[in-house]
């Protein structure tokens, strides 16, 4: 599939509020085409709504990041639409109404927790790679968090922090494995 211009055009999940809408609204205004993904329907498109009169309107996408054929159709349409990624930015992530210190927590808020913040950011990753090898200047952004750090990290949410530190040190191993940058 080639591309199908060559303007960059940037993924961002849980881009319906947040941060993750946030980081839409600015790309937006720089005149970037933003793929704004959401795992709510109505969420996503309220918030494209919200962005459009730009060079771009932003496009809605629905994307739940533990949902492998989620996943599977999101690479499919950008596919299909671009032809090329230059930007994931995989900003979705929660924490858990379970969170407690490390060893007060249940596994299942520890699981719940991972396959959100940490599997799925990378089985999309691994997904959107071919897409991003056809952009200009590939990159993968991942959202860490101080409570990721390995310093500084008060320990009082165990799950998050447990995925955040897997946010903060993949980037070199990803980055190892393929031509498109992680940060
Ligand atoms: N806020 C902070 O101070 C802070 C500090 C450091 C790092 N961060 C990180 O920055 C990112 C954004 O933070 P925020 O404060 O903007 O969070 P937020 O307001 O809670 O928004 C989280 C976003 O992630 C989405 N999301 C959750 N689970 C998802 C899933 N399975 N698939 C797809 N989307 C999913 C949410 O969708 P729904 O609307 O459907 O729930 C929402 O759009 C997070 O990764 C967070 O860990 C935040």
């Amino acid at each position: 599939m080639a591309r199908t211009n060559n303007d960059p055009a940037i993924v961002v999940t849980g881009g319906n509020r947040g941060i993750g809408f946030e980081i839409c609204r600015q790309l937006v205004a720089r005149g970037v085409q933003v793929v704004l993904t959401a795992r709510k329907r109505a969420a996503g498109e309220a918030a494209v709504k919200k962005l459009a009169g730009g060079k771009h309107a932003a496009a809605f996408h629905p994307l739940d990041v533990t949902d492998g054929k989620s996943i599977e159709r999101l690479s499919e349409f950008l596919k299909e639409t671009y032809g090329h990624i230059d930007v994931l930015i995989n900003n979705a992530g929660i924490i858990a109404e379970g969170e407690a210190p490390a060893l007060k927590v249940d596994l299942a808020t520890v699981r719940e927790t991972l396959e959100t913040n940490a599997l799925g950011p990378l089985h999309l990753a691994q997904k959107l790679v071919p897409l991003l090898k056809r952009g200009s200047s590939p990159r993968i952004v991942n959202m860490s968090s101080g409570m990721g750090a390995l310093t500084d990290n008060y320990g009082g949410h165990a799950a998050y922090g447990c995925r955040r530190r897997c946010s903060t040190q993949s980037p070199r191993s990803w980055r190892r494995s393929s031509p498109a940058r992680s940060r």
